[in-house]
């Protein structure tokens, strides 16, 4: 994904992205430690080998070479090797296994803070950008703290020792092999970037892809009703020509790459075969060490190229772990300071108090100067559509923040009372209500995962769904979703309703949450939440006169402000209100 965050430049400035993931490495000490001798041990015993090469070189030269001796240097490389593989395995468990749970540890506290936050935060932040966040950059921190640190550790231990070996071999035929190493670590580092930069457009094109594969699969029945497939067969192509192109993209680089190390490597055996071939000659130089020389120098080629994919690997890894970091400072502004215990005997159960309110996104009020009290008791809403009955309902639920002494829960300030405690003495049912792809027992007892089967029935009488519920082959034990039982509009939202009434919260507020349920069903409902909610309080948002008629107060909503108040004869001087009922009378 792109580094470009909502909030711009805030994702930059930050101090010490690194204080994040330091307590990880802390704890993981030993760990580390271990994986870290294992990779300097590996390192040294492959510095071994080409030294008895070179005594089997220089005997096999002398001609003073036996077959027992040159057995006995080939089983001394055979058990090296063999600790070699040992060792390795040793480090990259310890080591990539460290990565691996430090991504974990991360990826666990940034979903936890994530759920944590409030409603202003996730109209910030889309899906899409907390995926990539706890996917790719999790992905890239994981990358620079496992491969990055051995890679690093790898490079500085092996050039160092080689560069050692090359030096006590012959110090200026070191110099002239080292000439165009730099030009090795430039080559890789300029190489890698673009790599990187490349195979990012790459992951950003397969994940439109998968998107397009869902949403187009997910939305089946809408693309057969507007005869799409041929559209849509035709996007996801281009999207699917778009993904290989980058891949060739990528491939390019790779295929650069290791050609270009060899080549550089090459030159650098060219100036030793011809330098140190002389020395040879001139007998100041074994023809042993001259050899080791060479396979130093092959050693050298690698951390050379490591330096820069390194360095890349590390940058990438820093501004993944800041953006991670940036999400992880931010704080929900619904809950500030401390509390206050929350009020038990209510007067009234919530009152606003010119209580005005704009979304973070707009311009416009919601709301302006709402002043109401709300239960106990039945209150109906009412209102055109985008009138603000939804964001009452919201404000309500503690989902954005409000200005101080506007609104009041038990004659108790909200901004003193800590939102858990009044969302416990709330139950919601939304204007689209969600169902998980759970048996329906287990989206019914959703908000109480302890309550009984009798319990679960007798809420899913009151929301008149049970007979619909017995229909189904499996019962309660019934699957929703994609490979389940689909539901219809109104089983949907009697299902929520199923599901707030089993909660037997102190007050319940519906959002227009009956509107997809048929003028009887409805009816049987209402009794089933009147029935259950005698003298608590009941928040009920709807366009319908009959349902309205069931509350002790109707408030009409229009463009933000309370227009009207008052019972349902009271109402129909108001010119909406009287509209909506002859309507409504006249349709039945
Ligand atoms: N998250 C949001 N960000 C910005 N504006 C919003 C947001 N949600 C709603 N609005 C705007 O706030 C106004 C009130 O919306 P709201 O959802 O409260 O209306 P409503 O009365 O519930 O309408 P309906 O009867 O259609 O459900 C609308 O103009 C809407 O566009
Ligand atoms: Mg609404």
């Amino acid at each position: 994904m792109t580094d470009s965050t909502p909030g711009g430049s805030g994702d930059q400035d930050q101090g010490r992205p690194l204080q994040v993931v330091l307590p990880i490495f802390r704890t993981y000490w030993f760990r580390l430690t271990l994986g870290l001798l294992a990779l300097v041990a590996v390192d040294f015993l492959q510095l071994i080998i080409p030294l008895f090469v070179k005594t089997a070189v220089d005997e096999l030269a002398a001609g003073t070479a036996t077959s027992p001796q040159l057995l006995k240097l080939s089983l001394a490389v055979c058990l090296v090797a063999i600790f070699v593989a040992v060792l390795r395995f040793i480090w990259r468990y310890l080591i990539i296994g460290f990565s691996r749970i430090l991504e974990k540890k991360l990826r666990d506290r940034l979903f936890a803070h994530v759920l944590r936050m409030d409603q202003p935060f996730f109209e910030r932040y889309t899906v899409g950008d907390l995926m990539a966040r706890s996917g790719n950059d999790m992905a890239t921190v994981q990358m620079a703290c496992g491969m990055g640190l051995v890679a690093a550790a790898d490079a500085l231990v092996m050039s160092t020792a080689a560069l050692g070996f090359m030096l006590a071999i012959d110090v200026k035929l070191t110099l002239i092999a080292l000439l165009p190493m730099p030009l090795l670590a430039i080559c890789t580092r300029v190489l890698s970037g673009r790599l990187h930069h490349r195979f990012n457009l790459v992951q950003e094109q397969f994940s439109l892809l998968t998107e397009f594969a869902r949403t187009t699969l997910v939305s089946v029945r809408l693309i057969k009703g507007y005869a799409l497939e041929r559209f849509q067969e035709g996007r996801f192509q281009v999207l699917g020509e778009q993904y290989v192109r980058g891949n060739l993209r990528v491939a390019v680089i790779q295929g650069l790459l290791f050609p270009i190390a060899t080549l550089v490597g090459n030159i650098g055996m060219l100036l030793i075969l011809y330098y140190g071939g002389t020395l040879v000659i001139e007998g100041r130089l074994t023809i042993g060490s001259f050899v080791a020389f060479i396979s130093y120098l092959y050693m050298l080629i690698w951390p050379m190229m490591a330096i820069g994919w390194v360095a890349n690997l590390v940058q990438r890894g820093m501004t993944s772990l800041r953006r991670v970091q940036h999400l992880l400072e931010q704080q929900p502004v619904v809950d500030t300071g401390p509390t206050l215990p929350l009020p038990s005997t209510p007067a009234t159960t919530y009152s606003c108090r010119g209580l005005h309110f704009t979304y973070p996104s707009a311009t416009q009020p919601a709301l302006s100067d709402i002043t109401l009290d709300i239960g106990p008791g039945i209150l109906g809403v009412t209102g055109r559509t985008g009138s603000g009955k939804s964001t009452l309902c919201k404000l309500l639920l503690r989902l954005y923040p409000v200005a101080d002494g506007t609104l009041f829960f038990r004659g108790q300030d909200v901004n003193h009372l800590a939102q858990a405690d009044i969302r416990n003495c709330l139950a919601y049912v939304g204007q689209e209500p969600v169902v998980f792809a759970e048996t329906i027992e287990r989206n019914i007892a959703l908000g109480r995962p302890e309550a009984t089967k009798e319990e679960i029935e007798a809420a899913a009488r009151a929301a008149a769904i049970d007979a619909d519920i017995r229909a189904f082959t499996d019962g309660y034990q019934t699957v929703i979703g994609e490979r389940g039982v689909q539901l219809s509009g109104g089983q949907r939202q009697r299902l929520a309703l199923a599901r707030a009434l089993l909660c037997d919260r102190p007050m319940l507020i519906i959002d227009d949450a009956l509107s997809a349920i048929d003028v009887e069903t409805e009816q049987q409902v209402l009794q089933g939440i009147l029935s259950l909610f005698q003298k608590k309080t009941v928040l009920l948002v709807s366009h319908r006169i009959n349902v309205l008629r069931h509350a002790d107060r109707i408030v009409l909503i229009d463009a933000g402000r309370i227009v009207g108040q008052g019972n349902h004869e009271a109402l129909l001087h108001h010119s909406f209100y009287r509209a909506m009922t002859e309507k409504q009378q006249g349709d039945a």
